[in-house]
């Protein structure tokens, strides 16, 4: 098997929390024991309700947090033993793409001054050649060149991410971790950007890790997926697996919030009840089962492991072959 671009070994990351004024710090589990690899040129869409720990996956694969426990592996190397030269190279080969358009671009630079910075930053490209630069990257994410001296507040959202994909792409990275890039989006142009990452994906062969609430929104661009519930992963595997062949109530709930992705028309409407459970007191056994219409005693006390349930198919569920083989 060839090396992955990224890979991540049993990560986990806590936090110390305050849950009131007056209570004392306790430990929050966001991550625990999450394993996943993305390829050159793959896209991993990773998808969960709020609060699961899809963003701090994102910050632990960018190198913006330290995983307390696990290993994560860029091309081979394992981050923790990196050189300096080796950091700064990560540095530029991992860029992220954020949720919130607005808030993301520094109101008071230009645009083109925005998507320039990196160029500087990382003395990629001399001075003299960097408006040129700069606008081969505007042209390929659809902005127009007479757009390089407006400001932020000049555009509309959708053409704000196009800035920030515009900057992400700037230092010409391997992987992009996109962190709900559509969710503040209307859905028209939710469609035009998903669209565009495509095919910038296609034409620079770049990774992406893609994380979205909705695994609607994962479909289109996702070479694989994983699903997270309470800071694990319960269901990973290629993407046309994981929606035609689900192998865990949760996935199937989650698709079942969409009817047209339910491939068989009789497949019932699974209601979640209520949200999912903090991660401050994560409930013993599955973690799911005080959600899960299909839970038995045994899944008060036991908690499933992520085993393959079809080939390169893993899902974490006692239950999966009677439920869904
Ligand atoms: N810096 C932090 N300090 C304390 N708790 C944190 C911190 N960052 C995240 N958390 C907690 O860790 C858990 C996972 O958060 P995370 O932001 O990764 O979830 P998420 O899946 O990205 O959620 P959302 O869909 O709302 O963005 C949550 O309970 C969150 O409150
Ligand atoms: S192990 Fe039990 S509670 Fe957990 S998902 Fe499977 S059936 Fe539901
Ligand atoms: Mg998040």
């Amino acid at each position: 098997m060839t090396t992955p671009l990224i890979e991540a070994d049993t990560i986990s990351k806590t936090f110390a929390v305050r849950p009131g004024p007056f209570a004392p710090r306790r430990t929050l589990q966001a991550v625990d024991g999450v394993s996943l690899r993305i390829g050159a040129g793959e896209t991993l869409g990773l998808a969960g309700e709020s609060g699961c720990g899809k963003s701090t996956v994102g910050k632990l694969l960018m190198g913006l947090l330290e995983p307390d426990g696990g290993s994560i592996r860029f091309r081979g190397r394992d981050l923790a033993g990196a050189t300096r030269e080796e950091r700064t190279a990560f540095r530029k080969d991992v860029q992220m793409i954020f949720q919130d358009p607005f808030s993301s671009l520094n109101p008071r630079m230009r645009v083109g001054e925005i998507i320039g910075e990196p160029l500087a930053i990382h003395g990629l490209v001399p001075r003299d050649g960097r408006q040129q630069r700069i606008l081969e990257l505007m042209g390929m994410v659809g902005l127009s060149a007479e757009q390089i001296n407006r400001y932020p507040h000049e555009f509309s959202g959708g053409q704000r991410q196009r800035i920030g994909i515009a900057r992400a792409l700037a230092v010409s990275p391997k992987l992009i971790v996109a962190d709900e890039p559509v969710s503040a989006l209307d859905l028209s142009i939710q469609a035009q950007i998903i669209n565009l990452l495509d095919e910038l994906k296609r034409a620079l062969g770049l990774s992406y890790l893609f994380i979205a609430h909705d695994l609607s929104v994962v479909r289109h661009l996702s070479d694989r997926v994983a699903v997270m519930y309470l800071g694990r992963i319960v269901e990973t595997g290629p993407r046309d697996e994981i929606f035609a062949r689900f192998q865990h109530p949760y996935t199937e709930a989650l698709l079942s919030a969409v009817p047209r992705v339910i491939p068989a028309p009789d497949k019932k409407r699974i209601i979640l009840k209520g949200d999912p459970p903090t991660p401050l007191d994560p409930p013993p056994g599955c973690p799911f089962h005080p959600r899960c219409p299909y839970a038995e005693p045994v899944c008060a006390t036991s908690r499933p492991p992520l085993e393959e349930k079809r080939t390169d198919h893993l899902a974490a569920c006692h239950f999966s072959k009677k439920l869904f083989c």
